[in-house]
């Protein structure tokens, strides 16, 4: 039966699904089809449809009913999926036994079910795993930490245990990457396994990438090798300070996502920024003044020799009771 949907490039699936979500039009009766790059979105009213988007008919097949974790345990679980990882964050055993069942037995795609055993730790920002439950059949060379996780038509591989990912900064990531013009060049001074480096060579930039996790240099170097940008990317592995000294002056745009502790390396960001050059700062702070302690510490680094501009303070999420996770786009140009 004809449906209507919208028809928009492969790459922008993930991006339309959720502005269809948000709007509340998405379809979920119905499949979303991808044929020669292009994906037909199932949505239940055209008129709803948030201008901008093309409306058509086709006919998309008809979900199925699925079985979902809470329709075997009679309770919703709190659950977060990583590519085929689903992840608890359970302290009672007994319970968290239950939950792993229950994921496996359901209709989600799930290879293994990881519980939180640790916080994240130290300066590479890696958490301990407990391994819950993984599927005995399941034809893969991956290991139960390992998955691909699909971000805004990228793909990244990740080893939870060996690197720090976060699929929740998606929707920031992509803020900052639509950001990159092409030609730019970009460093990215914590970079993980590339979910900001990766993307921002596909606008077009020439990108330094550099982290002093080498696992996870390994995982970014594969990934730009996965999304077709290995020539564009310059993986580095070290700290960040040290790898400076040989790109002073070179950056048109730098990434900071460091939360903790990003202020320590102002000084080293000032190094990098060439002429004029656009700084994207995380920082974690109290919501009584989220900003106020960044701008400072940046004006504190990089005045007089340059003029600085706060362009955006932006509100990543909350990341504790009364603590904000929060981002600051600077431009920094020469005086
Ligand atoms: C919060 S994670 C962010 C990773 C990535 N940007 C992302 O969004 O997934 C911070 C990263 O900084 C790296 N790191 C910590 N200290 C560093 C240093 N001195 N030089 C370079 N990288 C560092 C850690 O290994 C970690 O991968």
């Amino acid at each position: 039966m004809e449906v209507p949907c919208i028809a928009v490039p492969q790459a922008d699936g993930e991006e339309t699904r959720q502005a269809l979500a948000a709007a509340g039009v998405l379809d979920d009766d119905h499949r979303i089809v991808g044929e020669e790059g292009t994906l037909y979105i199932p949505v239940t009213d055209p008129d709803g449809v948030p201008e901008g988007f093309e409306t058509t008919t086709r006919a998309l097949p008809a979900r199925e009913t699925t079985q979902t974790p809470a329709d075997r345990l009679g309770y919703e679980p709190s659950l977060e999926r990583l590519g085929d990882v689903v992840i608890v964050d359970e302290d009672d055993p007994d319970r968290a036994a239950e939950i792993a069942d229950a994921v496996l037995a359901s209709d989600l795609p799930a290879r293994s079910v990881l519980n939180r055993a640790s916080k994240i730790k130290g300066e590479l920002r890696v958490r301990d795993w407990e391994l819950l439950a993984e599927r005995a059949d399941a034809e893969t060379e991956l290991s139960p930490t390992e998955t691909v996780h699909r971000e805004y038509g990228h793909e990244f591989l990740v080893d939870l245990a060996a690197v720090y990912f976060s699929p929740r900064l998606a929707t920031e990531r992509h803020r900052v990457v639509e950001q990159v013009q092409p030609g730019e060049r970009v460093l990215d001074m914590f970079a993980g396994v590339g979910p900001f480096a990766i993307p921002a060579a596909s606008q077009g930039a020439e990108v330094v990438a550099v982290d002093l996790n080498e696992t996870a240099v390994e995982y970014l170097r594969e990934n730009a090798r996965r999304n077709g940008v290995s020539d564009a990317i310059t993986a580095v592995a070290g700290d960040v300070r040290e790898v400076a000294t040989d790109y002073q002056g070179w950056a048109d745009r730098l990434i900071m996502n460091l939360p903790h502790s990003a202020g320590a390396f102002l000084e080293t960001a000032v190094g990098l920024a060439g002429e004029e050059c656009v700084i994207h700062y995380y920082d974690i702070q109290h919501d009584s003044d989220p900003f106020g302690p960044g701008i400072e510490a940046i004006r504190a680094a990089a005045e007089p020799e340059y003029d600085v501009a706060v362009e955006t303070e932006h509100v990543v999420r909350s990341y504790a009771p009364h603590e904000l996770n929060v981002c600051l786009d600077v431009r920094l140009t020469k005086s």
